[in-house]
């Protein structure tokens, strides 16, 4: 390979080999950098002879000009080549080192599920979100105050006993209900205003566990406290979360029943999704599925909370997001949500479609 082949390199004494010499051993960036430096660094041969050239005749100093700037320009191209084919080089051998092997097994990464029990509670706030309700939680450790006595359940009221409780001190308990979460909203309202809100949560009950009880499950509390609120709203916003929630086609049927904090109380079932009321295991022959409780809201409560019952009243209720999975999915025994098998969450997302 021929380099500086128009220029004169003995004119500027240069020795035409040494430099071929030079320049086709090179084998670096580093070389060819050191190679620059040698001839057109700030010290180097073709800028020490620029230096020299105030010495000679306007003639010499004519044409030592014109083949030194003609060395400049080609030597620099020369350079910046060589530059580029080592860089070329590098990369090409960085991908090489760095290639993937794609048909290499992927490694298994074992992603979690959603819980059968936030799933449903996840639910169930998306529809009453949906409707403007808020979604609130208060402490799992209560007062006695708020778990009972505001709630129409002075001390010693006989229907404590339906709530087993575990106190900590005379005074405070985990909370039995959610309940005291309305509560909670009302005192904190300082207006004294109109309320729309739910409110989910871990409740926990001294109960002995079976296929059907836990000691530790959730609750979701729901509460609106407006003027004129009455038993319709009641029954139409139940109905429309109820058929969201279990099928469009469920029919919906309202039943009376007792809770301390709400007058008239009511007990809702929805028509059995899996047998369509002909009767069956699920809903043991009835055709009918209890869901939930729920009530025009005590006027006790009410005042007990500052509200004025003549002005503002209100409807409540509580739901069960346990039952509520175990009927939508078809599970038989409480404890599975709780004894985190990994064997029957996985089931329960294979079955859900979601992630194993
Ligand atoms: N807290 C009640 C319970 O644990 C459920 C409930 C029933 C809540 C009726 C309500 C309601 O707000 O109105 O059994």
């Amino acid at each position: 390979m021929e380099y500086l082949k128009n220029v004169d390199l003995e004119s500027i004494g240069i020795d035409r080999k040494t430099l071929e010499k030079e320049i086709s051993s090179l084998s670096s960036i580093k070389d060819v950098n050191e190679l620059k430096v040698k001839y057109i660094g700030k010290k180097g041969i073709i800028t020490e002879l620029y230096g020299k050239m105030s010495s000679l005749s306007v003639d010499m100093k004519k044409q030592m000009g014109i083949n030194l700037n003609k060395f400049k320009t080609e030597f620099t191209e020369i350079i910046e080549e060589m530059i580029k084919k080592f860089k070329d080089e590098e990369l090409k051998q960085k991908l090489e080192n760095d290639k993937i092997d794609v048909t290499l097994l992927a490694t298994k990464l074992n992603i979690g599920g959603v819980h059968p029990i936030t799933k449903v509670i996840d639910e169930i706030e998306d529809i009453f979100i949906s409707m403007g309700y808020d979604v609130v939680e208060g402490p799992e450790i209560e007062t006695d105050l708020y778990n009972f006595e505001k709630l129409n359940l002075p001390k010693n009221h006989p229907a404590r006993d339906s709530q087993d409780s575990f106190y900590i001190t005379d005074e405070y308990l985990l909370r039995t209900q959610t309940s005291p979460v309305q509560a909670r909203c009302m005192d904190a309202n300082e207006k004294k205003g109109p309320i729309r809100i739910i409110c989910p949560g871990k409740t926990y009950r001294r109960d002995n566990d079976d296929a059907t009880h836990s000691h530790q499950f959730t609750q979701i509390e729901g509460l609106v406290i407006d003027e004129g609120i009455s038993l319709a709203h009641l029954k139409g916003t139940l109905e429309i979360a109820l058929k969201k929630l279990f099928g469009a086609d469920r029919e919906i049927r309202f039943r009376p029943s007792f809770f301390p904090f709400t007058e008239p109380s009511i007990e809702v079932d929805v028509s059995c999704f899996k047998c369509n009321k002909e009767g069956c295991a699920i809903c043991k022959n009835t055709g009918w599925i209890e869901i939930l409780g729920s009530g025009i809201v005590h006027p006790n409560v009410l005042k007990n909370c500052g509200y004025d019952p003549s002005k503002y009243t209100g409807f409540a209720f509580g739901i069960g997001p346990e039952r509520v999975a175990m009927l939508k999915y078809g599970i038989n025994d409480i404890r599975d949500f709780y004894t985190n098998d990994l064997r029957f969450l996985k089931d329960f997302n294979r079955l859900e479609g979601g992630e194993q």
